[in-house]
């Protein structure tokens, strides 16, 4: 029975999941392509990320990278609403990738959008250069273990990013990570941001401890040189 299930669990679900249908989800006009089993709260609490970077004032940007990106809910939204003109996009799932090329052709986004089969930012060319960094990463260092969407093994995921990011960064580039209070609070993170070499340039609606509900917060992090725009203040 339990080797049944086993194989049920391992082989027949994920085969099964890969078969499904794509479904669709409309920002402004953009179709984007996605399966459920991909959606890591992209289509529901991501989409925050457009009223919040409003509401700080932030202008249209030239080129923004979703990080984790899953379809890309959060960047195809960013170009739909304007907030940015061109955009990067990577995953470490092939399927992700998958949803995120098929929205691309779908929507011939070809001159603008540029997506990447990345585990972290390891397969991006140096070329890229971003003036807005946003993600909704996994968010749980200890639940979710062993799935890609929420569990972050030692924060290695996190940790990997910031040490790389830097580079991709144009001068005043800002990053904005939607991160989730009932797995971590700023202070989780800002030892291994200033071990980057990257400072806290603001954090918004975080709580100190960690809660027992889902609640996002935004950290807001720049190169320590890098004057913040207004919009990135505080
Ligand atoms: C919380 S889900 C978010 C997905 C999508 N951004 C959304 O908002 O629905 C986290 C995403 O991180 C990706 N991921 C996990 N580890 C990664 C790694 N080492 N490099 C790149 N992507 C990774 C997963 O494949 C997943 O798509």
């Amino acid at each position: 029975m339990r080797f049944w299930k086993t194989i049920e669990h391992r082989h027949i679900k994920p085969a099964l999941r890969h078969l499904r249908p794509y479904a669709t989800a409309t920002y402004a006009g953009l179709r984007v392509a996605y399966k459920p089993h991909l959606d890591g709260g992209g289509s529901s609490f991501g989409q925050d990320f457009i009223p919040v970077l409003r509401g700080r004032g932030m202008p249209k940007v030239a080129r923004a990278f979703e990080w984790c990106a899953g379809p890309g809910f959060i960047g195809f939204a960013l170009l739909a609403h304007g907030l940015t003109e061109t955009l990067c996009l990577a995953d470490v799932n092939p399927e992700a990738v998958a949803a995120c090329r098929k929205t691309v052709r779908d929507n011939a986004l070809e001159k603008r959008v540029a997506v990447y089969h990345s585990d972290n930012l390891e397969n991006i060319p140096a070329a890229e250069q971003w003036d807005l960094v946003v993600s909704n990463p996994p968010h749980f260092v200890d639940s979710g273990i062993g799935q890609l969407r929420y569990h972050d093994p030692d924060w290695s995921v996190h940790r990997g990013f910031f040490g790389a990011v830097a580079r991709h960064l144009n001068p005043g580039g800002v990053i904005v990570l939607q991160e989730n209070n009932a797995g971590s609070t700023p202070d989780t993170f800002t030892a291994m941001i200033a071990e980057a070499g990257l400072k806290v340039v603001f954090v918004q609606d975080a709580s100190a401890q960690r809660t027992t509900q889902s609640h996002m917060f935004y950290l807001g992090i720049m190169r320590p040189g890098d004057t913040p725009p207004a919009w990135a203040r505080g």
